[in-house]
């Protein structure tokens, strides 16, 4: 959602703030800014990227060894300067300045209040209320430190933030609940230590490769020799420092052009990565899931997963597989859905929450919410250890695609369905329904699955000839039927988002039930066409699309011998590969937006009005 940088060093910081910026910049990038202390308190700010912000801050000539920094995504108030933050206080010999990310929900009391003791807003933004309540302690009397803890106290909804005071010119003050703020211990090149506070670890591996995870209500105070930790409850807390295995390669473009064409890439690797233990195993145990899988899953007579955008997509992969290898029931429900809407409870249900950044503000909502309707027994699949929903999940599977930086997911995605087609093993055996030769057999095309999709990644030439005629398009549909249908509709969502055409999945034989009247020679349609049982029906459909005019881009297993002819392009793939289909028949629709979205000249990884990570509602 929004990126925070803070720094407490004996050297100039700034370089250290834009950077960290720079790799914060997925979670937003309508404006960023920053705010530093060196005998005075100096903001700069600019509505754009973080180069923007470079730029500004190299006029200015900004050098302190104290600063925050932040790169937004719009929620409460537009992308103007004067909403971009930092936000400022000032008044009785204080300066504040404070960065946030998360949503303040109480903030229009808050701001009720403030206004009565005189404060003046110059923002349209929730966050400028905590800038004026950190003021109006550290004016009465608090340390900045003091302050933040007392004011914390008085903020609902979400929020990690960064604070400054001019008053204490070594010291960044931080505090997280429901958002993401890390702590780098760090060390300068002679030696003296320096602290940072980030959103996450990708923007601090330029200083420090140690980290500690604030938990819940922390609040946390560094400066250059140390730092200092109060948990939600004001006691004093310690967290445990681990060194990150994150690399700085796997956070650089490299040979790619774009991330989400470095990530398409990886994929093959990410599902060695994931599977690893998986794929050297000649039987498939519970316990892959944590410690008490095995109970919860021998128990588990039903399951509702929630998850939002593509994640949802898997989810639904996942209902197919498992109701039809492990033959128990599956509710699969978008996110935001769920979490206010009345539904009934049924005991014995798993609780499936999905997820990349494990962030999700509304699927962290659902988790709660499940659980508060009693449905205690939860799993998460998620690309981010120590995340919320990690933390907050009784077993939890790792996706282990390494950093995904690009808006649109391509690699989460694929080790989503690798994740759960293991789940879905896993639950058959337990519940007895996978015979030893058949897990045999499912574990054996698991281990084949990189190749297999190495040699997918093979149809990019003809995806990007394809890309050419799709450019001008304003519209498109795409089916698919069964276990490709969500496939179909990843596709679309990938499409829409980078290349902002508007595009439709359809489960094929839905076509006739409305959405035919919009095909004519104009309206591309993109197919996903495996060669399993549905191959016959969904031939029927694409004859009704060809009968209107309508071109079809067919992405078809070799073995489906569907032949190219006038309006009909075929791009043949592998021969079918049985249930793991999804994951390979998703491939070639991501290079298909990707190469769109080139072809049409919008912002690959950072497309208009998203961002990576959506921590608010
Ligand atoms: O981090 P999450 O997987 O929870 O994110 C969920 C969605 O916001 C995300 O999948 C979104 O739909 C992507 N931009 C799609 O490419």
């Amino acid at each position: 959602m929004c990126g925070i940088v803070g720094a407490a060093a004996r050297r100039n910081v700034v370089p250290i703030l834009i950077e960290g910026l720079r790799k914060l910049e997925y979670r937003g990038y309508d404006s960023a800014g920053l705010a530093t202390l060196n005998g005075n308190l100096d903001r700069v700010r600019a509505v754009g990227r973080v180069a923007d912000l470079q730029t500004r801050a190299d006029q200015a000539r900004v050098d302190a060894p104290t600063g925050i920094a932040h790169t937004r995504w719009a929620t409460h108030g537009g992308v103007t300067e004067d909403n971009a933050h930092p936000h400022f206080s000032a008044g009785a010999g204080h300066e504040i300045c404070v960065v946030h990310n998360g949503i303040i929900e109480n903030h229009e009391a808050l701001r009720r209040r403030l206004r009565e003791q005189g404060y003046v807003f110059h923002s349209d933004t929730d966050t400028e209320v905590i800038a004026h309540l950190v003021h109006s302690r550290v004016v009465s009397g608090d340390t900045l430190f003091e302050a933040v803890r007392s004011c914390v106290r008085e903020l609902q909804g979400a929020y990690a933030i960064a604070v400054i005071s001019k008053a204490e010119p070594d010291t960044v003050v931080g505090s997280r609940r429901g958002s993401p703020l890390l702590l780098g211990v760090g060390v300068d090149g002679s030696g003296k230590g320096e602290n940072f506070l980030a959103s996450d670890t990708s923007a601090l591996l330029q200083v420090t490769k140690y980290v500690a995870y604030l938990e819940e209500g922390d609040v946390v105070e560094i400066r250059p020799d140390g730092y200092t930790i109060v948990d939600a409850d004001d006691a004093p807390a310690s967290r445990p420092i681990v060194e990150s295995q994150l690399s700085a390669d796997a956070i650089e473009l490299g040979q790619y052009s774009h991330y989400m064409q470095k990530e398409i890439f990886e994929q093959p690797g990410a599902i060695a990565n994931t599977l690893e233990m998986v794929a050297g195993a000649s039987a498939l145990s519970p316990e892959l899931f944590g410690a008490d899988a095995a109970e919860i899953l021998g128990r588990t007579r039903q399951i509702l997963i929630l998850a939002c955008g593509t994640s949802f997509h898997a989810g639904l992969v996942a209902k197919y597989w498992i109701e039809s290898i492990a033959k128990l029931p599956v509710s699969v429900e978008i996110a935001s859905e769920y979490r206010y809407r009345d539904s009934v409870a049924l005991p014995d249900t798993l609780v499936i929450t999905i997820s990349q950044s494990g962030e999700t503000a509304d699927t962290l909502a659902a988790l709660q919410y499940a659980k508060q309707l009693g449905q205690s027994d939860t799993l998460t699949i998620c690309n981010v250890p120590e995340s919320a929903l990690i933390r907050q999940s009784k077993l939890r599977f790792l996706t282990r695609a390494g950093p995904e930086i690009g808006v649109a997911s391509t690699k989460a995605f694929t080790t989503q369905l690798a994740s759960l087609f293991v789940l879905t093993m896993v639950l058959a055996k337990v519940h007895g329904r996978l015979d030893a030769k058949r897990e045999h057999e499912l574990i054996t095309q698991m281990r084949h699955l990189p190749a297999a999709m190495n040699h997918i990644l093979e149809c990019e030439p003809a995806v990007r000839h394809w890309a050419q005629r799709f450019a001008p398009k304003e519209h498109a549909l795409f089916l698919g039927r069964g276990v490709h249908y969500p496939i179909a509709m990843e596709g679309a969502l990938k499409l829409k988002e980078i290349s902002y055409i508007h595009a439709e999945a359809y489960a094929a034989g839905e076509l006739k039930h409305g959405p035919l009247a919009l095909v004519d020679r104009s309206m591309p349609v993109v197919v996903v066409a495996p060669n399993d049982a549905l191959i016959e029906k969904l031939k029927s459909n694409l004859q009704e699309v060809r009968a209107r005019g309508g071109e079809l881009y067919v992405f078809a297993d070799r073995d489906t011998h569907i032949d190219p002819s006038d309006g009909v392009n075929i791009i043949n793939l592998h021969d079918h590969a049985g249930p793991l289909s999804p994951i390979l028949h998703v491939v070639p629709l991501q290079l298909l937006s990707y190469h769109v979205s080139l072809a049409r000249g919008t912002d690959v990884d950072k497309p208009r009005n998203l961002a990576k990570s959506v921590t608010v509602e």
